[in-house]
């Protein structure tokens, strides 16, 4: 258990091509250094060493990686090995774990933990009342050596597990800090799990650190685990992952399921690489832990929207640590025990061999929802896709995405490069935008967005309304509800035109908090207007508004500009010219604004503005 900081001080201090260089013959060819690829033992120099990426890469077979898959690849080192290595060399000291300050603290937890563990499973074996248990079990056809094997247990109704713990000398403090009991508020203890059924939950090392408790009959919550303690993060562990790690190593690839039971049926037929995230979506951590131990992952959720969901959030993480992601099919209405259950491990296999490629798979249901077939769903498709190519952080993945998602959505391969760049830095930094314009103008995408602060056409037409007849007339006859976007100032709006001259300043409200402060914000500002042209002011809000819908169809059309063929885009061309005539036309001072801005935005940074 080296820690992170210190594992990625030694990843900076490595002098890779020393290190690399020791078993390879390099020769420096501009930044880089190449050689005969060690991994496919290729007699060219296909193997290159990116010094400042702290990165290998062969252009021939692809292995790839840092200084130390390096040498747990070619010397076939475990990972803390490969650190300690590399440490050595760099004269970074990485205590051992032994001489770390004394026992571990934590160790009376891992024991309460255990002796409960025990406990659980004697209890399903032997108490008369865990029959329902034991009938559970048998009428999901789950056998009593299966359940053996898999440690499954017991938790009583009662407290019985908290005096079996004290009597074997675990005292209350230990018990809350494990999460095997909690407080209740008059002071009393109660056992965490009553009445359940127990999947043991270990941690890498093997050690059972939490538990999962299925309730027998209907009722809430299905699941119950363990509260998160200083023995257990749910978000960096799990299930069965300490089963599965050596056959991930060796198939080089794990099957992510959904559930405990799809873990367990799977493992009871056979099957050894089989993992599932705990209840949860699968965090970043738990993607970092599957890399560590399989390159590849095939996603074997359900089919359902919420499977689908799932599946495609737990894909682009596993892309973001550079895990190759392949997604599974199961029949509709099936899950992986279900199915299992009924045709045994040679009902998954078709289904495993079948299973596609990621990327793939988003695209195999957008075809069958037609979403290629016209200029704007193909800009819609690109959007779902976009995050896909984004996540993969592999270089040869990400060139592959690329390709495949310009030659589909047909777009040029370059342009959909800038697209995904222009994404990712829009993720990274999103643009406190001037106004919704602007935002889509920088993005290329229109994202319908609701925006928290009000914009200042919205201000001033609120402003100008506070000022009653006929100005509130004006805006009943004139303005659209519908152009105004920011929810305060919508309710402003509404509410205003509803009580006509009474929405005078001094009157009692009913308005939500942000409306509220809008309104006395305003408020506060409204003696400048006796200065100025009020209906001046009001015609150029008009404009601005009523030009919004306009401007916001323009560019949407603009944005299917790259995956439209060379008719579509002259149509789109033709269209576009048409809706900017048409502003200039009727909204001649919002169209000479929306020009400004357009050059100003493109004078600016990206991301600023
Ligand atoms: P079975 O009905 O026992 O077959 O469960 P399942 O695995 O099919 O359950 P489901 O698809 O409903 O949920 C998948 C996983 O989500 C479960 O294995 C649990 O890890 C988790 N889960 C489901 N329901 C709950 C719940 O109520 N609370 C918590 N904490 N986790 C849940
Ligand atoms: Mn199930």
């Amino acid at each position: 258990m080296i820690p992170e900081d210190v594992i990625e001080q030694v990843r900076e201090s490595a002098d890779i091509i020393g290190i690399i260089g020791e078993s390879v013959e390099l020769k420096r060819t501009g930044a880089d250094w190449r050689g005969p690829c060690p991994f496919h033992g290729g007699k060219n120099r296909n193997f290159a060493v990116i010094p400042k990426k702290g990165l290998f890469y062969c252009y021939k077979c692809h292995e790839a990686g840092d200084v130390f898959s390096y040498l747990m690849k070619r010397f076939g080192m475990d990972y803390p090995t490969a650190v300690r290595d590399v440490a050595r060399r760099s004269g970074i000291v990485i205590p051992e774990r032994a001489a770390q300050a004394g026992p571990d603290p934590n160790e009376p937890l891992y024991g309460a933990v255990a002796a409960a563990h025990d406990w659980f499973i004697r209890q399903l074996a032997e108490l008369p009342e865990a029959a329902a248990a034991r009938e559970y079990l048998a009428s999901r056809e789950i056998t009593p050596e299966q359940s053996a094997s898999l440690l499954l247990g017991y938790a009583s109704r009662g407290n019985a597990s908290l005096d079996a713990m004290r009597a074997l000398g675990i005292g209350d403090p230990v018990l809350l800090r494990a999460g095997l009991a909690a407080k209740r508020e008059d002071g009393s203890m109660v056992a965490r799990f009553r009445g359940r059924l127990i999947f043991p939950i270990h941690d890498q090392r093997g050690r059972v650190v939490a538990f999962g408790g299925r309730i027998l009959g209907p009722g809430e919550p299905k699941y119950l685990n363990s509260p998160e303690s200083e023995i257990f993060r749910k978000g960096r562990t799990l299930y069965n992952l300490h089963a599965a790690r050596h056959a991930m190593r060796r198939e080089e690839s794990v099957i992510l399921v959904e559930g405990y039971f799809d873990v367990i049926r799977l493992v009871a037929a056979g099957l050894e690489n089989v993992v599932a995230p705990l209840g949860t979506a699968l965090t970043h951590e738990q993607a970092a832990l599957i890399k560590r131990y399989a390159p590849g992952a095939t996603l074997l959720y359900d089919s359902d929207q919420a499977g689908l969901k799932a599946t495609f959030r737990a894909g682009d993480e596993l892309l973001r640590h550079e895990v190759r992601v392949k997604v599974a099919t199961m029949p509709p209405g099936e899950d992986p025990d279900s199915l299992v259950r009924k045709g045994g491990a040679g009902a998954l296999e078709p289904i495993l061999a079948d299973a596609v490629d990621l990327l793939e798979r988003k695209i195999q249901l957008l075809e069958r929802r037609g979403w290629f077939e016209d200029i704007e769903h193909r800009r819609e498709a690109l959007d779902r896709l976009l995050p896909t190519v984004r996540a993969a952080a592999d270089p040869i993945t990400r060139e592959l995405y690329l390709s495949r998602v310009a030659e589909r959505a047909g777009v040029e391969k370059r342009v959909l490069e800038a697209e995904a760049a222009r994404q990712s830095a829009r993720a990274g930094a999103a643009p406190a935008a001037a106004s919704e314009e602007a935002a889509v103008e920088a993005t290329g995408v229109a994202p319908v967005r609701e925006r928290p602060l009000a914009s200042r056409a919205e201000w001033e037409l609120l402003r100008i309304m506070l000022l009653g007849d006929p100005w509130l007339d004006l805006a009943r006859r004139q303005i659209d509800p519908a152009w105004i976007r920011t929810p305060a100032a919508k309710e402003l709006f509404r509410v205003a035109l509803g009580h006509g001259e009474r929405f005078i300043p001094g009157t009692d409200l009913e308005l939500s908090e942000p409306a509220f402060r809008l309104w006395d914000r305003i408020r506060a500002r409204q003696d400048e207007l006796a200065t100025q042209d009020i209906q001046s002011i009001f015609d150029g809000v008009w404009q601005k508004l009523a030009a919004r819908p306009l401007i916001i169809e323009y560019l949407k059309l603009k944005s299917q500009l790259v995956v439209g063929t060379d008719v579509e885009k002259g149509k789109l061309m033709d269209e576009m010219q048409r809706r900017k005539a048409e502003i200039r036309q009727r909204f001649p001072q919002a169209y000479e604004r929306w020009m400004y801005r357009r050059s100003s935005a493109r004078r600016r940074p990206p991301g600023r503005g």
